[in-house]
């Protein structure tokens, strides 16, 4: 009896402690004073999606077991996020010194004072092109997901009043964004469903559709006041373990025309930060070289201790477990620390680690023209 009682008071006592610290929070978020990062807006695709795909009826899951082995938060259960633990979303925050992972929009918890923290829109299939990914169904392509951000706008609006609003968003949140890659291997290098397309336009006529595409996303969350962007480049797209399957590569080698195509955006990408921070006043955009990045991890992996840069640590077919997506009955690596990507396609928890560490501290080769703790600190 006594113990009940004690345990309901210690009970009582922690919410009251929960609640004078969101208090606190709130208080400083609605003076406006502080100058550390407030918010974190996620947009993208399957790389950072931290579980909006679980609320939409798609092919594109990962709210599936082993997914999520490593997710401290959540017990090792899966959330939705495509890796063994935290996406480079995650990492970045916390680097950043947020306390709080930028939870999905489409999650009915995404409500209240929770979104001052940030909101994640990426999800798992999407791209710049509304038509990329349409083979999972449904997933949020990029417009759909600035549509997003105008409401949760709206709703920031309503707590913290016009001004503080502008200025919250403006000063002390990033907006990132991690997409195209699906736009090539999701849409333009998809054999059947993609052949009007490549029929109709060359690869350089694709990536300046897509580049004219970005511009005006971009340009919409710059009239919904965002200010601090971070633009993260497509990866090499050739060397993940599905491309190397399906194509029959050899352990050290990367399909051509993917990496190919991914560098050509990624060339123009870097055009489209220099005007976009030229024409866009009061606006920095950073460019993130996540390609470089990852193909260092791939070519040196070993120097950064991984075994094995080619191999999906839990997948299943061909000689890189790289056709058959994690599941249940995948294999899966003894030592996930181990390995360069997690799945067919996408990077381990490991490799996340060592990502967001370059973009956080790293020098202008990795992340121009600043890198993402200066972008944090900037007073605009
Ligand atoms: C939503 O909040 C509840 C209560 O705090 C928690 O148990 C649950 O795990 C949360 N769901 C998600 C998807 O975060
Ligand atoms: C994509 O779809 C959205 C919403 O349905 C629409 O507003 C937008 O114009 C479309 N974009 C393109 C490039 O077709
Ligand atoms: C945001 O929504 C409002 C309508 O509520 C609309 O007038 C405005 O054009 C939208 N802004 C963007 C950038 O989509």
């Amino acid at each position: 009896m006594w113990m009940l009682q004690s345990m309901a008071m210690k009970k009582s006592f922690y919410e009251v402690l929960v609640m004078i610290m969101l208090l606190v929070k709130w208080a400083s978020v609605v003076s406006g004073d502080g100058h550390g990062l407030g918010a974190s807006f996620i947009f993208g695709d399957s790389l950072v999606d931290a579980g909006n795909n679980n609320y939409l009826p798609t092919l594109s899951k990962a709210n599936i077991p082993p997914n999520g082995i490593d997710f401290k938060a959540s017990g090792g259960n899966p959330t939705g996020r495509y890796t063994n633990g935290r996406t480079i979303g995650d990492l970045v925050g916390e680097e950043l010194g947020l306390t709080n992972y930028a939870t999905p929009f489409l999650s009915p918890n995404t409500t209240g004072s929770a979104i001052l923290n940030g909101v994640n829109y990426a999800s798992g299939g999407g791209g710049i092109m509304n038509q990329t990914g349409r083979i999972f169904v449904n997933r949020l392509g990029m417009d759909i997901q600035v549509d997003y951000f105008n409401i949760t706008r709206k709703q920031i609006n309503q707590l913290l009043g016009p001004a503080k609003a502008k200025e919250y968003l403006s000063k002390r949140s990033i907006f990132s964004i991690t997409i195209g890659a699906n736009d090539f291997l999701n849409n333009y290098l998809l054999p059947v469903l993609s052949i009007g397309e490549r029929l109709s336009e060359t690869p350089d006529q694709f990536v300046d559709h897509l580049i004219n595409n970005l511009r005006i996303q971009l340009t919409r969350l710059y009239t919904l006041d965002a200010r601090k962007f971070v633009l993260g480049n497509v990866g090499p797209i050739g060397c993940i373990p599905y491309q190397k399957t399906i194509n029959q590569l050899n352990e050290g080698e990367c399909v051509k025309l993917p990496n190919d195509l991914a560098a050509r955006y990624n060339g123009k990408l870097k055009d489209l930060m220099e005007e976009l921070n030229e024409n866009l006043h009061g606006a920095t955009f950073v460019l993130a070289n996540v390609y470089d990045l990852v193909m260092e991890l791939i070519t040196n992996y070993a120097k950064y201790g991984f075994k094995s840069a080619s191999k999906a640590c839990c997948g299943n077919g061909g000689q890189f477990q790289g056709i058959i997506p994690c599941g249940p009955t995948s294999s899966m690596c003894s030592d996930r620390s181990k390995y360069v990507f997690w799945d067919p396609y996408h990077p381990s928890e490991a490799a996340n680690i060592i990502i967001a560490k370059k973009l956080v501290e790293g020098d202008t080769s990795i992340i121009q023209p600043m890198n993402l703790r200066q972008l944090r600190d900037l007073r605009l």
